[in-house]
């Protein structure tokens, strides 16, 4: 392990306090030297939880600081390209939540500045870092449920946003359910089943006047596979699950709960859990990476392309037509 990763946090709201100040506290070799948050009060209260020494309104100043190797940004999506291009600039690594950017290009170009500057742009797609979902991906490996044929996600995050959140402003969100939720279930497609080759989406606003989908239907196509994937922020109850049925078997993941197999004509079971860390373990990988310059699992290019299949099934709902990718 080299010396100490200084971080900074920039975004200081609730997935930052829930995944990334607990995820830098608990990986070796790391310390959070700075929180930013336009909402200072905000910043003060995940830097006195976290024993974080300093505070800033304006994220600019904690890029200045020399002394900080790295930074997470948790700030509403449509900031993060601006956020992770100033801290690239900055010759910061950069953990990123997700869309990267609201537009491809955007997030090619990121890319292309993370590499000049030969810092790390790691997408946080935290999903990919969970143990269930990991031990799922080895459980069809294995060939244990056959070939894997069918995929079916839920994503549900039951909440009626306020007028005043970010994420019912389609100009700070880039979208409702879907891309909030959605982006996250379709990456898990190409996860477990891989690539994607078309997506025809519906999205709608079922509950309340928000001027973004609160609920969002895809079915995807993939190598031999098909692919059903909701998400919603209606209804009442909350939902993280995946199913993936294959021609002798089905696995499931269902957050929170033992992955669960089942064979041909037996019932659920589920399968002793190698770890319980859950999609935190992205911050850990992060810092890894940083410290041992080496590439992270999940490249830069996988957020892209969960953006693409976003802005696909956008386009496909648009127009009431499949979208090729
Ligand atoms: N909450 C979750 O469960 C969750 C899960 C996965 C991904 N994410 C992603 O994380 C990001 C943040 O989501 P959140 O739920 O934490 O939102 P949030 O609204 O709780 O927090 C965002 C924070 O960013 C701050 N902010 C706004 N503009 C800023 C600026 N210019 N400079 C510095 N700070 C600024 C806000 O004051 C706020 O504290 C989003 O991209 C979201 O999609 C959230």
């Amino acid at each position: 392990m080299g010396r100490t990763l200084s971080v900074g946090i920039i975004g200081a709201g609730a997935i930052a306090a829930a995944r990334h100040a607990p995820g830098y506290e608990r990986a070796p070799g790391a310390e959070i030297l700075a929180v930013a948050d336009a909402n200072l009060d905000r910043a003060e209260v995940l830097a006195k939880k976290h024993g974080v020494p300093i505070v800033y309104q304006d994220y600019r100043e904690l890029l200045r600081r020399t002394d900080i190797d790295a930074v997470s940004i948790c700030t509403p999506n449509a900031l993060h390209a601006e956020h992770a291009l100033a801290a690239i600039q900055a010759g910061k690594h950069v953990l990123c939540e997700l869309p990267i950017a609201l537009g491809l290009g955007e997030c090619r170009e990121l890319i292309q500045m993370a590499r000049a500057h030969g810092v790390l742009l790691m997408p946080a797609l935290a999903e990919r870092f969970s143990a269930a979902h990991r031990q799922a991906r080895e459980i069809v490996a294995s060939g244990q449920i056959g070939r894997p044929l069918f995929f079916r996600a839920s994503f549900a995050s039951p909440r009626s946003p306020a007028a005043s959140d970010w994420r019912v402003d389609p100009a700070l969100s880039g979208g409702g359910a879907l891309i909030d939720l959605g982006l996250h279930a379709l990456d898990l497609f190409r996860f477990h089943m891989g690539a994607v080759s078309t997506v025809l989406a519906d999205t709608g606003t079922l509950a309340g006047e928000a001027p973004v989908e609160d609920a969002a239907v895809c079915v995807v196509h993939g190598d031999g596979a098909r692919g059903c994937i909701e998400a919603r922020w209606c209804g009442a109850v909350p939902a993280r699950s995946v199913e993936i049925h294959g021609t002798a078997g089905g696995v499931l993941v269902d957050a929170g709960k033992p992955v669960h197999v089942c064979g041909a004509g037996t019932g659920w079971e589920p399968v002793a859990a190698p770890s319980t860390e859950g999609p935190a373990g992205i911050v850990a990988h992060f810092v890894a990476c940083c410290q041992q310059a080496a590439e992270p699992e999940v490249a830069a290019e996988e957020g892209t392309r969960a953006l693409e299949l976003v802005l696909a099934a956008y386009d496909s709902a648009r127009r009431g037509q499949p979208r090729q990718i």
